[in-house]
């Protein structure tokens, strides 16, 4: 800083820049100089600008804010941050839609992330959520397959109608998300206006070793709104930025959107007595048998100084977790674990967790984490780079002297391949309950098999029949009207004027 306090423009190495504007060449038409420290130093930063955008939900808003806890969940759950009424942590959120880029509309019909970053005392609890209860896979391996298809064709590089239905034809288990994703939920009215849902069902424990499989719900204190389809297409087009416009300014305003938080919670032998697998991500737990209870509150209050170092390079991942809170053996979540981690030492670059963003508030101390670029920052100095008894003697438990559950889930038997099979109709049962839910609030059922109509439209004719045929099994209304619809949209069923492929 000079004496009158305005910042003087430096190189990045400090060297102050009398006229940043200056370049040096010679004479006055010549070839400019290899030894110009400042032109290169520039635009070598300005060349390296772009990282990676995130492979899914690369488009994305966020903000920081508290967790409180409001009720005592002590007998399900013994994390340090839940341990008093009243406790406050430090909150990141993220919001995001999934299958489209950087630039694309935030009203676009998509499930929507909600993830949280939890900077507790025990370290960083990352609670990687979406806004709809269930998701399209159990089997983790189609989550590429799926993601393909809400992509671009590798050819025409559009999107396309066609690789979009086929998933679901084949991939039925996925009718669930899909009934939620064509739904008047599917868009959302703004972030602030839309639940967090863990999806997975996750593993809380005490401290006397007992444990809980649990599913987490964030509802939201500003009610629910959504966009019907029509205002959502028009939104696309005159504000592509609508939800990030809403939550900063809400925030900027001093309308600090907040969620209420609760658990369900389920027993080992009530999960044995369930028609479906606990570990089933296409489905939800009826509440009437597993009802809320309420734990905390998520308020956001403070947008962040500046979006790509707080935001763009927040790395949340399933597996950053506290003592008490684990995953549960959910094939979908054990496969995220792995995930996370390895997409952002790809997009963020291996010191990723160095970042500011991604530190955890809660002291680190890990001596063999040392050298190389993942460790930037210090790298514990001269302490020893193994656990050493002659200097800083560490404390460290046997397992069985920690607090460790005794009563785990026992597994056994050989490897072997495993694609998840269901008995009979289940995987329509809760889609069918949806449908009828739906019908409780004008207009809904109508609305959906009007946003089906109007996506599948695009596709080829053998598409199209296979969508119908599909949801005549949630219920033949829908199918009906699903046909009705796109026979209004395209009088002449068989022509796809849109899709590049051959009828
Ligand atoms: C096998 C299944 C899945 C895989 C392999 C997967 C993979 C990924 C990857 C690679 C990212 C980008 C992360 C980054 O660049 O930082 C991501 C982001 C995300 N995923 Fe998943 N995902 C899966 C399923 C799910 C499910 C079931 C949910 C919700 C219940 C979910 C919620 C999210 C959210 C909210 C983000 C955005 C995080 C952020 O804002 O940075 N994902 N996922």
């Amino acid at each position: 800083m000079s004496d009158n306090k305005k910042p003087t423009v430096t190189t990045s190495q400090g060297y102050p820049i009398p006229n940043p504007f200056e370049t040096q060449r010679i004479g006055n038409h010549g070839p400019l100089l290899l030894q110009d420290f400042n032109l290169i130093d520039s635009l070598a930063h300005f060349d390296r600008e772009r990282i990676p955008e995130r492979v899914v939900h690369a488009k994305g808003s966020g903000a920081f804010g508290n967790f409180i806890v409001t009720d005592d969940i002590s007998d399900v759950c013994s994390s340090a941050f839940l341990n008093e009424i009243g406790k406050k942590t430090k909150a990141l959120v993220r919001f995001s839609t999934v299958g489209g880029e950087m630039g694309s509309a935030d009203a676009a019909r998509d499930p929507r992330g909600f993830a949280i970053k939890l900077y507790t005392e025990e370290g960083n609890l990352d609670w990687v959520y979406n806004n709809t209860p269930v998701f399209f896979i159990r089997d983790p391996i189609k989550f590429p397959h799926f993601i393909h298809t809400q992509k671009r064709n590798p050819q025409t590089h559009l999107k396309d109608p066609n690789m979009f239905w086929d998933y679901i034809l084949q991939n039925q288990e996925a009718i669930h998300q899909f009934m939620i994703l064509f739904s008047d939920r599917g868009t959302p009215a703004s972030y602030r206006h839309m639940n967090g849902y863990s999806g997975h069902t996750y593993k809380w424990s005490n401290d006397k070793g007992e444990w809980h499989y649990v599913q987490v719900h964030l509802i939201s204190d500003q009610g629910i709104k959504t966009l019907n389809n029509e205002e959502a297409v028009k939104m696309s087009g005159e504000n592509p930025d609508h939800a990030q416009e809403d939550l900063f300014n809400a925030i900027a305003t001093g309308d600090a959107p907040s969620w209420t938080c609760y658990i369900q919670t389920m027993t080992e032998e009530q999960a044995k007595a369930l028609p479906f697998s606990v570990f089933d991500l296409t489905k939800v737990w009826p509440h009437k048998d597993f009802p809320l209870r309420r734990f905390g509150k998520l308020t956001l209050n403070q947008n962040p100084e500046n979006y790509f170092a707080e935001i763009e390079q927040a790395a949340f991942s399933p597996s950053h977790t506290v003592p008490y809170q684990e995953a549960s053996a959910d094939p979908v979540l054990q496969s995220r674990l792995f995930s996370y981690p390895d997409t952002q030492r790809h997009r963020l670059g291996t010191n990723y967790a160095q970042i500011p963003v991604n530190c955890p508030y809660a002291k680190t101390f890990n001596p063999i984490i040392r050298d190389g670029a993942m460790t930037v920052n210090g790298n514990y100095g001269s302490c020893p780079n193994y656990l050493s008894s002659i200097e800083n003697p560490v404390e460290y438990k046997e397992a069985k002297g920690f607090n460790y559950q005794a009563n785990q889930e026992v597994y056994h038997g050989p490897a072997q391949p495993f694609h998840w099979k269901v008995e009979g109709d289940i995987d329509y049962v809760q889609a069918s309950e949806l449908y009828k839910v739906l019908g409780r609030q004008p207009g809904q059922q109508k609305a959906l098999a009007h946003n089906i109509a109007g996506h599948v439209s695009g596709a080829i004719p053998k598409i199209q029949q296979g969508v119908i045929n599909l949801f005549a099994k949630v219920s033949p209304q829908l199918s009906d009207d699903i046909r009705e619809e796109i026979l209004k949209i395209n009088p002449k069923q068989g022509q796809c004027p849109y899709s590049h492929q051959k009828l």
